[in-house]
């Protein structure tokens, strides 16, 4: 299996000069880089932390493949309802590994289903969802860890209300939490997130498993993948870890070189996606005590027409974290015939569209490395199950060490809870008067500022 390589050059002083990190700067953090493996390790042997772990579980993976395999030949869509953890793994997970606008194939018996992520609570889409799943074909995986986010919770009382019970799933804790309790009430079908697990750190869980086994996506593949990325980033040696590279590099530029953004920016649609989970678990670990550094999501070659004038000639402030396949999948060879003769055409003539997207990003990075904007490339082989999953191991390994190095717990999340209690003290849920005390503190509009 060929594996995923990184190229750091671009963020060191050897590929872009004074803008890059020296190796003395990197030498310097080797100790702190070392503990920090070293204090996940130490969560990882006291069952605190069970990320690391996931691949293991070829049970589970097993598991989600048989549900799958046993769901009524009519099912030919799976629609999950859950929102931040609980959602973005799988999205992701579905982008990478199905061709674009899969949702819109039309059905045929034998053909792989397709996943629905309405994701948000704007009821103009989950009314739109509802309006065009046909029931007798659908199930619907509610996917909550806590088991009572508002969103997820009302769309699962929406769905319960409608729609028959063998055909809602439940993922969620193991033990605690309203969801459970309801699962065994009523004995739906359940899968387990481990406690130990959060939201997103779920991927490799059947918040991720369950709906691309329903997807027909390779299961195994991504396990395999991630378990070999996850023996690649225990050593505390930061030279032989892809993961603690990249967590000690973000964290000097965003530190002492006071470039606190990340942009994230794949060149393949397939890996967007992914950059949007990596939004979240890089935000939302780190995000902590006024400390962090904002991840953005770009798509190339797209934002190189509108994000790259930013990007190269803006506020020196961020660094770039490019994305892309060695070996693209389906390409398509441009004609020559009649508009070759055309000056501004005629170069394109014969090449593959693969071929310009990889020029794009050639020249992006050249255009970057010329105003000395550091930045760097991750290649995955190619898009396919095992890369996938090292992709989000490498993420996840590198989102847990940047935590001791930037200072912050990566694996809580109290702004989040805080909005959580604020939304049920908006609705009056008992239990939660102290937040809609807080919900009253405003100040009232000041007509200054009204317009
Ligand atoms: O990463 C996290 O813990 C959060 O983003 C959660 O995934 C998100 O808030 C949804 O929570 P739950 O799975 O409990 O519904």
């Amino acid at each position: 299996m060929s594996r995923l390589s990184l190229d750091l050059t671009g963020m060191m002083e050897a590929g872009v000069g004074h803008a890059g990190i020296h190796e003395a700067e990197l030498a310097q953090l080797a100790t702190s880089a070392a503990d920090a493996v070293e204090q996940t390790l130490a969560l990882r042997r006291a069952g605190t932390i069970g990320f690391l772990d996931l691949p293991d579980d070829t049970a589970t993976a097993r598991s989600c493949m048989d549900y799958a395999r046993e769901l009524p030949a009519e099912v030919d869509t799976m629609v999950v309802l859950g929102i931040g953890g609980s959602s973005l793994g799988p999205q992701s997970l579905y982008a990478a590994l199905t061709p674009a606008y899969d949702i819109a194939r039309p059905r045929s018996p034998g053909m792989p289903r397709r996943l629905l992520f309405p994701d948000n609570s704007d009821p103009e889409t989950f009314r739109a969802l509802l309006d065009t799943v046909d029931p007798a074909r659908t199930v619907w995986n509610v996917v909550t860890k806590s088991g009572s986010t508002a969103e997820t919770a009302a769309q699962l009382m929406v769905v319960a209300d409608r729609f028959a019970r063998d055909r809602i799933v439940v993922t969620t804790d193991p033990e605690a939490g309203a969801l459970r309790a309801l699962a065994n009430d009523l004995d739906l079908r359940a899968f387990a997130i481990p406690a130990n697990v959060g939201g997103r750190f779920s991927v490799f869980t059947p918040v991720g498993l369950l709906p691309a086994a329903v997807a027909g996506l390779d299961v195994m593949g991504l396990c395999d993948g991630a378990r070999a990325m996850r023996d690649r980033v225990l050593t505390t040696e930061v030279r032989a870890n892809p993961a603690l590279m990249l967590a000690s590099l973000l964290h000097l530029h965003a530190g002492a070189r006071k470039r606190p953004m990340v942009v994230m920016m794949p060149y393949a649609d397939a890996l967007y996606s992914l950059g949007d989970w990596f939004r979240q678990l890089w935000g939302e670990s780190l995000g902590k005590s006024g400390r962090g550094s904002t991840p953005i999501v770009s798509r190339g070659a797209t934002d190189q027409h509108s994000q790259l004038q930013l990007y190269a000639d803006g506020p020196d402030d961020k660094v770039y974290v490019f994305v892309a396949p060695a070996e693209r999948g389906a390409d398509i060879e441009i004609p020559g015939g009649e508009l070759a003769g055309i000056d501004a055409y005629g170069y394109l003539a014969g090449r593959r569209m693969g071929e310009l997207i990889d020029a794009e990003l050639r020249g992006t990075i050249a255009s970057l490395r010329s105003r000395g904007r550091p930045h760097c490339t991750i290649t995955l082989p190619r898009v396919d199950a095992p890369s996938v999953g090292a992709f989000a191991m490498l993420w996840q390994a590198a989102t847990a060490f940047a935590g001791p190095l930037f200072g912050v717990p990566p694996f809580d999340q109290p702004g989040v809870e805080q909005a959580k209690r604020l939304t049920y003290a908006a609705l009056g849920r008992d239990g939660y008067e102290d937040e809609a005390r807080s919900l009253k503190d405003a100040p009232p509009p000041d007509p200054r500022y009204q317009l």
